[in-house]
C-alpha cells in the first residue's frame, strides 16, 4: 500500500526547490526547506511568496489556502531538521560532488525508511545513489519549471532503486497532481534530452547574429505555438543551470548538439544568469 507522506524535506530553495516546496505544501504535506544560509533561505521564502501571490492573482488559490500553504513550511539551515522526514528531495545546483556530499550526510540524518530523491536534470542518479550506504532508497524525481504549474515529473529508476521506493514516488507524484513517467538513468532523461539541443541551437543562432532575440523567440512562439521562445525559456531555466545541463549531456554523448554555445559561458561568468539575476537574454525589472 502506498505510504501516506505527511512530512517531506527539500534541500536547496532556488527556482526549482522553492517550486517543489510549494507543490508539496499545496497538497497538504508539511515541508522542511533547507538552505545554506539565512540569505538563501530568505530568497527561497520570497520566491514562494511571489509564486503564491501570482496564483492568488489568477484565482488559482484562495487567501486562506495560501496562508495554510505557507504555514506548512518550516525553513532551516540545519540538515539535522530533516530527521523526521519520510522523503527528502534534493534540488541544489547541478554539481555532482556537491550532491554526493549531501546524500552521504543524509544517511546519518534521516530514518532507515526515508526515501532520498534528487531533482537532478542531467547528472547520474546512480552515481549520487552510491554516495549513500543504502542506494536502494535513492531515486530521481525530476520536476519542471515552474514546478507548481507544469504537470510532469520524470521518475528515474536506477539499476539498484528498489521497486517499492520507485512505486511510492510514482504514487506520490500522482497525488501531487502530476503525470509521472518512468525513465532510465540517462543524461537529460526524456524531456531535457529533447529540449536542450533545440535551446542550444537557438543560442548559437543568436550568437551568430542570424536573427534578433525577439525574432528567434517569436518564430517558435508565434510560428510554432510554443508557450515561450527558446531564449526567454533559457532565462527562465537560468543560464548557469542550462550551461551545466548542456555540459553534462555533451560530456556523456560528445554530440555537437549539446556542446554549450560559447556565449553561454561568457554570460554566466558575467552574472547574466537570466530572471534570477535580473538579466540574461532579456532584462527583468
Ligand atoms: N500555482 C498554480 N498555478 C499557477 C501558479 C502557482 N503558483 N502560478 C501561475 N499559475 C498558473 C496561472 O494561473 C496560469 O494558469 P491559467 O492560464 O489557467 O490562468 C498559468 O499558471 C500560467 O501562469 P502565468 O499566466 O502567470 O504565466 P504565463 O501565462 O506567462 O505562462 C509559463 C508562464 C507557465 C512559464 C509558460 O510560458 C510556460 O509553460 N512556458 C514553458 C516552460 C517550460 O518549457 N518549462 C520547462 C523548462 S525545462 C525544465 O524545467 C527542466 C529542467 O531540468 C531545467
Amino acid at each position: 500500500m502506498a505510504r501516506d507522506f505527511t512530512s517531506v524535506g527539500v534541500i536547496g530553495l532556488g527556482t526549482m526547490g522553492a517550486g517543489i516546496v510549494e507543490v508539496f505544501a499545496r497538497t497538504g504535506i508539511d515541508v522542511v526547506g533547507v538552505e545554506v544560509d539565512e540569505r538563501a533561505l530568505e530568497l527561497g521564502r520570497q520566491h514562494l511568496r511571489t509564486s503564491t501571490d501570482r496564483a492568488l492573482g489568477r484565482g488559482k488559490l484562495s487567501q486562506a489556502d495560501a496562508e495554510a500553504l505557507h504555514d506548512r513550511v518550516r525553513y532551516t539551515t540545519d540538515l539535522a531538521d530533516l530527521a523526521d522526514c519520510q522523503l527528502v528531495v534534493e534540488a541544489v545546483p547541478e554539481h555532482l560532488e556537491l550532491k554526493k556530499e549531501i546524500f552521504a550526510k543524509l544517511d546519518g540524518v534521516v530514518g532507515p525508511d526515508a526515501i532520498l530523491a534528487t531533482n537532478t536534470s542531467s547528472l547520474s542518479v546512480t552515481e549520487i545513489a552510491v554516495a549513500t550506504q543504502d542506494p536502494k532508497r535513492v531515486v530521481g524525481m525530476h520536476f519542471f519549471n515552474p514546478a507548481p504549474v507544469l504537470q510532469f515529473v520524470e521518475v528515474i529508476k536506477t539499476v539498484i532503486t528498489s521497486d517499492e521506493v520507485f512505486e511510492e514516488v510514482k504514487a506520490l507524484a500522482e497525488r501531487l497532481g502530476k503525470k509521472p513517467v518512468v525513465v532510465g538513468d540517462k543524461a537529460g532523461f526524456i524531456a531535457n534530452a529533447l529540449l536542450f539541443g533545440y535551446l542550444n541551437h537557438a543560442v548559437s543562432m543568436f550568437e551568430g547574429k542570424y536573427a534578433t532575440r525577439e525574432d528567434i523567440d517569436d518564430a517558435m512562439r508565434l510560428g510554432c505555438g510554443y508557450p515561450m521562445g527558446p531564449l526567454a525559456l533559457m532565462d527562465l531555466i537560468g543560464l548557469d543551470t542550462a550551461y551545466e545541463i548542456l555540459d553534462t549531456m555533451y560530456k556523456q554523448g560528445r554530440d555537437r548538439l549539446h556542446a554549450p554555445s560559447p556565449i553561454l559561458k561568457h554570460m554566466v561568468s558575467a552574472g547574466l544568469k537570466g530572471r534570477k539575476t535580473g538579466r540574461g537574454f532579456y532584462t527583468y525589472s
